[in-house]
């Protein structure tokens, strides 16, 4: 069948390649994809949220499924989209409709979903322009830290985690009353802080039957040790060796079923991928937020440990035929190191050339901002631009094998952290 696969990052090279590998995949598609899908796919310039072009294309190339791979699709409705119409009528999606899609769109929404459904979480209360007055009073009865999450979609920005109720009442007031995050903290969600440890498991649901993805856990944060600012994610380990055996029981039977049930009490159309971000609390599981897509970089990690062909996988998650599917995952470590482009995520430089990639040998190197320059070099062209990942018996010796292609990989200012894997070594089992 041919296949498209809408996005551009590091998540959707290494879907892409996975997807291609499959004797199912005739012709694969990327829009818009980067230089690394071009290697395994045939990009088309089409943005991710530019549906009616999306859907012409689709027509013209008989694709058959759709895998979306970010959220502002998703979030605008693409499944919608090719389901109202039935010229459509022959391409499946694989991501979740519109409504679905809120579980990631509105904070306030996968809180109230939560509680409904008792899932394990942080207690929160939500607040308006209107009950600014209240969310003081509320903030008042708590103790440092907590959590103030913007509603909407903030491109990752949107939670402060305030270490005294003073800072927590003023950046309160500027998310509300000042629109710190414009449109998406005209709602803001307090919550109590959560203290553990993190990690993320990753589901495909057809919105009945579900298969559990391996888990893995990511490094936020730009400075080792975890320090400096923000990032879409900067590496990723998997298996995580602190959440096994019933811990991982206890996320399928506290959480993940409860969530499914819910998907199908809400009647949504949900057919797609669900990202849970978790806090280990003393062995118990409780949820820091729903995502509607696979996380990146945790893909680069998580992907490469499947080995059944994720195609059929796909295809069968597309057409509601999930049922009696079971996945097998490879035991060796993942661990994948997100290089980035200097002064990332702050300003930095775009089409710088890179090289090297060819020396990579004992490594699989996903691109992320990547893309041709006019002379057909391989250039920078994004904050995180390239993901390597390497599989190996243990986390000592993927580790060295990651890093040793980070090393062979070059352009003027890369820069990427050297801790990936260091802290859950510590809780080797
Ligand atoms: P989110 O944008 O929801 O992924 O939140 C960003 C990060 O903030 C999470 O990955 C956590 O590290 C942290 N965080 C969010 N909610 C909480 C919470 N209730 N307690 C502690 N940390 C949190
Ligand atoms: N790595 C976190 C995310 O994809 O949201």
């Amino acid at each position: 069948m041919n296949i498209l696969v809408i996005g551009s990052g590091g998540r959707e090279h290494t879907l892409s390649w996975k997807i291609s590998q499959s004797p199912l995949c005739e012709q694969l598609y990327v829009a818009p994809g980067n230089a690394g899908t071009s290697a395994v796919a045939q990009n088309v310039n089409i943005g991710v949220t530019d549906f009616e072009a999306l859907g012409t294309f689709a027509l013209d190339k008989n694709i058959e499924m759709i895998v979306v791979g970010p959220e502002a699709p998703l979030v605008s409705g693409i499944r919608d989209f090719f389901l109202s119409d039935e010229k459509y009528s022959s391409i499946k999606i694989v991501g979740p409709d519109k409504a679905g899609a809120e579980l990631e769109g509105s904070k306030d929404f996968a809180k109230e979903f939560m509680e409904q459904y008792q899932i394990p979480t942080a207690q929160y209360r939500t607040f308006t322009r209107e009950t600014v007055e209240e969310g003081l009073g509320y903030l008042d009865a708590l103790t440092a830290p907590v959590v103030l999450k913007a509603d909407g979609l903030a491109a990752g920005k949107g939670v402060i985690i305030a270490e005294s109720i003073e800072e927590a009442k003023s950046s309160f007031k500027e998310m509300l009353l000042e629109a710190k995050f414009g449109e998406a903290s005209a709602k803001v969600v307090i919550e109590e802080f959560l203290e553990g440890i993190e990690l993320s498991v990753f589901v495909l649901t057809d919105g009945k039957d579900y298969v559990i993805l391996p888990e893995a856990k990511d490094y936020k944060r730009i400075g080792e040790g975890d320090t400096g600012l923000n990032t879409g994610g900067m590496g990723a380990v998997s298996p995580v060796p602190f959440a096994q055996g019933d811990f991982l029981k206890k996320v399928e039977e506290k959480i993940v079923k409860p969530t499914i049930a819910g998907l199908q009490d809400r009647e949504m159309d949900y057919v797609g991928f669900v990202f849970i971000g978790l806090m280990n609390i003393g062995g118990e599981p409780y949820v820091i937020e729903y995502n509607v897509r696979m996380g990146d970089p945790e893909t680069e990690a998580v992907i490469p440990r499947i080995q059944d062909d994720l195609t059929e996988v796909l295809w069968k998650a597309a057409n509601k035929e999930l049922a009696g599917t079971e996945l097998t995952f490879t035991d060796e470590t993942a661990a994948t190191v997100v290089m980035v482009a200097g002064g990332y995520p702050g300003d930095y430089a775009k089409g710088d050339a890179i090289s090297g990639i060819e020396k990579v040998s004992e490594s699989m190197v996903f691109h992320a901002g990547t893309a041709h320059s006019e002379s057909g070099e391989v250039v920078t062209n994004g904050g995180r631009v390239i993901a390597v990942t390497a599989l190996g018996k243990d986390i000592p010796e993927t580790l060295h094998k990651v890093y040793q292609s980070a090393e062979d990989i070059q352009w003027d200012k890369k820069y990427f952290r050297r801790d990936i894997g260091q802290d859950v070594l510590a809780y080797k089992i």
